[in-house]
């Protein structure tokens, strides 16, 4: 069955980015000129997903008025004579059918993912962090998705970790397919690196089968009482089989500060507007 449908979670508090996600999502601070969570909304488009589910929460109304039509900044825009302005704030509005749900209590990623079962139904789908960003010739979702299609099986991304970072990652334990592609014979939720069975930690990309949501209704909470879905897909192994994707190109954790820089940095330096004199002038600050 085709792979139509994505689900972007952007419920979560943002806290690794506090003060500033104080009164604003953190999925709306800029990388360069676009929000951040635009970036995952036009990787889904390219990777040919038709309708995105967004899982947001209270304080992130931000996020659906961007997305929203926005009649009378287009009707400022049309009497100024900002041709080229006003036709990319339509585009903005008409990129794709989107939809929302709300995730009311924070009680973790497999939750927010399980608020989507009813608009998903029967069918595979992907989900996506919007804060892991992937740059990178080959667009990440597609590729996924490509697997998906040959191996008939759900698809994780990862990418090796510093061994010290294993705690920050659900990290799955491989055996090699072919390339890039890995079938996961075990996965846990941010082991300390003594216990991590190997270095190659989940990214924020995910193909499944909607099986996962009757696994999410059983899956136990954690100790925090938040349902993870590595915990979910860890269960979901007793009934098939799971692949792993190594990502290609560089992936940004905007969700820190020093990532969210990092990301602006790589994207601005190759941005053709801005690059050229960026470069100036960071050779001149060094
Ligand atoms: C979540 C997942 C984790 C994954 C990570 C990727 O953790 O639970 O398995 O490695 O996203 O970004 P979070 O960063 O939301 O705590």
């Amino acid at each position: 069955m085709k792979v139509r449908k994505a689900v972007i979670t952007a419920a979560g508090w943002g806290n690794r980015f506090l003060p500033v996600t104080r009164s604003q999502p953190k999925e709306m601070l800029p990388l360069v000129d676009k929000p951040l969570i635009q970036y995952a909304v036009e990787e889904a488009i390219k990777a040919g997903i038709e309708q995105v589910i967004m899982v947001t929460a209270m304080g992130k109304r931000a996020i659906e008025d961007y997305f929203d039509r926005a009649f009378e900044l287009e009707y400022f825009l049309e009497r100024k004579g900002e041709a080229a302005l006003l036709k990319q704030m339509k585009e903005i509005s008409g990129m794709v059918d989107i939809c929302y749900v709300r995730q009311k209590e924070q009680l973790g990623l497999g939750q927010a993912i399980y608020t989507a079962k009813n608009i998903i139904g029967d069918e595979p789908f992907a989900v996506m962090l919007p804060d892991d960003i992937i740059l990178g010739k080959v667009t990440a979702l597609k590729r996924m998705i490509e697997i998906y299609d040959e191996y008939g099986a759900g698809v994780i991304a990862v990418e090796a970790v510093a061994k010290e970072d294993t705690g920050k990652y659900g990290i799955i334990e491989p055996r090699p397919v072919s390339g890039r592609i890995y079938e996961i014979l075990s996965l846990v939720e941010k082991p300390e690196p003594a216990h991590a069975p190997s270095r190659l930690g989940i990214v924020g990309r995910y193909v499944l089968p909607s099986l996962i949501f009757d696994v999410l209704q059983v899956t136990p909470p954690d100790r925090h009482k938040e349902i993870q879905v590595t915990d979910a897909l860890q269960l979901l192994l007793k009934q098939q089989k799971l692949y792993a994707y190594e990502l290609e190109g560089i992936r940004y954790d905007t969700g820190t500060p020093l990532g969210w820089l990092k990301a602006n940095m790589a994207l601005a330096l190759k941005h053709d507007d801005f690059g050229p004199e960026l470069r100036k002038y960071l050779k001149g600050l060094l």
